[in-house]
């Protein structure tokens, strides 16, 4: 319905492309005795197009908040997982054995650094990028009994508008929307806010705009995506940060490193440097939800299991489309 007006507005305005240690904790969420356990802070790190840099971002933001407590790498990007290369780990094992019954997800887990622990979703694995909604259950679960040992808990999210992908976003506490200034990247993380916002109205949505060559564009990306959702969705993100075009960027990919804690001196790496500290602030006024006890409310609803919305919307499944497929 506010499609197209919304992917011409975008056209328009750019013409063509160009780890245990428990740390201080936040706020426990009041309810029944069993809810009352205190679970890890979660921040969802997502985009509509694939390739703008989440990982990047995920694996740098893991180096502040391991500072402050215990800190867990979830690798979401399911069968196609590749944080751990930043970490520089191998992980033997995954989510592939337990969603195929193999282990708990409590053994998958590798230290990655101190403080720092990663959660990886597999590699070369087709089929978990479609999972059934028993075994996105059954990874609920897994993360249910690991979050409540983890002060901060960071996914890092596949592309796209998939069921599971935004099915976690919508369970998070936060997300953290990443896209670039090419105008299929913006049109493509509006199409991610529609669909996220359809499925959890009030979900808090953060933008980072990644890859700037100058100011004037970070600001100009940033204004473009907040005055199109602001008016086709009635809020809009706000901006978390910008990251510039940088090299530094390449080399720590080839290196096997995270950008924050091999070259924090980066133009790069001073943004991450702020992105991180601003997150911080947030997430300490962020609701601790409990990523997994969420998906796996959620799931329990029908949310994200092809069933409806208790608020009224279309579950995931129906509201799904390629950005490219036309109004919603
Ligand atoms: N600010 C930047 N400057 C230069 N290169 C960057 C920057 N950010 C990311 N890149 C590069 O862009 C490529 C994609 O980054 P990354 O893998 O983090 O994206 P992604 O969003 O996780 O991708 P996918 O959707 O495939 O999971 C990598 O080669 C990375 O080094
Ligand atoms: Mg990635």
């Amino acid at each position: 319905m506010a499609w197209n007006p919304a992917r011409q507005l975008f056209s328009l305005a750019f013409g063509r492309p160009e780890e245990r240690v428990h740390g201080p904790r936040a706020r426990v969420e009041a309810g029944p005795a069993e809810l009352l356990a205190v679970r890890a802070a979660s921040i969802c790190v997502a985009s509509g197009k694939g390739g703008t840099g989440k990982t990047l971002l995920s694996a740098s933001l893991t180096v502040p908040l391991s500072r402050l407590g215990r800190t867990l790498l979830f690798d979401a990007d399911l069968g196609a997982a590749n944080a751990h290369i930043l970490c520089d780990v191998h992980p033997k094992e995954t989510l592939v054995d337990v969603v195929e019954g193999r282990l708990e997800a409590s053994r998958v887990t590798l230290r990655a650094a101190d403080n720092l622990d990663l959660l990886s979703g597999g590699s070369g694995f087709s089929k978990m990028a479609g999972l059934s909604s028993y075994e996105l259950q059954l990874i609920a679960l897994g993360i249910e009994k690991l979050e409540v040992g983890y002060e901060y808990l960071i996914l890092d999210s596949a592309a796209g508008l998939s069921r599971q992908t935004v099915a976690f976003a919508a369970a998070a506490d936060l997300v953290v929307l990443v896209t670039t200034p090419d105008v299929t990247a913006m049109t493509d993380a509006y199409a991610f806010l529609k669909v996220l916002w359809r499925q959890r109205p009030q979900g808090e949505v953060l933008l980072v705009v990644n890859r700037t060559r100058s100011e004037e564009e970070a600001r100009a990306t940033a204004q473009r995506i907040r005055d199109v959702s602001l008016r086709f969705l009635g809020r809009s993100p706000r901006l978390l940060g910008t990251l510039p075009e940088d090299r530094a960027a390449f080399r720590c990919t080839q290196g096997r490193k995270r950008v924050l804690a091999a070259e924090p001196d980066s133009p790069l790496g001073r943004a991450l440097g702020e992105v991180g500290r601003t997150l911080v602030g947030e997430l300490s006024r962020a609701r601790r939800k409990g990523l997994g006890r969420s998906l796996k409310r959620r799931l329990d609803w029908g949310l994200g299991g092809g069933g409806r919305n208790p608020q009224g919307g279309a579950a995931v499944d129906g509201a799904c489309r390629s950005p490219a497929s036309g109004p919603a």
